[in-house]
């Protein structure tokens, strides 16, 4: 002990007052920390890259955008509202730079709705402020969101994904309307309220 306070860098220091070497060594246990830590999550993303495993966390649904608005479940004559046999109610959009289509759409209240939406071009962003409903759309996948609207009410819905030039532009329109005035639409018709 004696031997140690005659080297004047070791001499113990006033209270409150933390040697430089401890300061040093903690802060490098610190930094190899969060370099481990740094390290492991790049290895997370670039294994998922090479297996092909990366994708959008809420669904892993593909499609071919070549196909949309011509063939498949979202060709034009299926996009919009309907009534499932269960007495749910399924919207299919495709949101393309710059707009959602269709543009407009009524879903009931208080019964489950789900959302069905793809991209035509690039990464859109789908948002009913307040709601449950917030998602990306990104070309060749499927983004299901599904909801229960508990009031009336009518949405606008801004693209939230910078798409280009446009994209301020870009914004739809959901209804919430009561179940009177969404009536029983047949199962086979597909509701919009774009043309009203
Ligand atoms: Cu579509 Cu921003």
């Amino acid at each position: 002990m004696a031997e140690e306070f005659t080297n004047p860098l070791r001499q113990p220091l006033p209270d409150g007052i933390i040697p430089e070497d401890v300061v040093a060594r903690t802060e490098n246990r610190w930094l190899m920390i969060m370099a481990a830590m740094l390290l492991f999550m790049m290895a997370i993303i670039v294994v998922t890259g090479i297996m092909g495993a990366m994708q959008p966390s809420s669904n892993v649904e593909l499609i071919d955008p070549t196909t949309l608005h011509l063939q498949g479940e979202f060709v034009e004559s299926n996009l919009g509202t309907t009534a499932e046999p269960d007495g749910s109610v399924t919207v299919r959009l495709i949101a393309t730079q710059y707009e959602f289509v269709p543009q407009c759409v009524d879903v009931p209240v208080g019964r489950a709705v789900k959302f069905r939406i793809t991209s035509a071009d690039v990464v859109h962003g789908f948002l009913l402020p307040g709601t449950n409903v917030n998602t990306m759309v990104v070309p060749g996948f499927v983004a299901e969101v599904r909801t229960r609207f508990t009031k009336e009410a009518e949405y606008a819905m801004p693209c939230h994904e910078f798409c280009g030039l446009g994209h301020h532009a870009m914004w739809a329109h959901v209804r919430v309307v009561p179940q009177e005035r969404f009536g029983k639409p047949a199962l086979l018709e597909r509701r919009t309220c774009a043309t009203q």
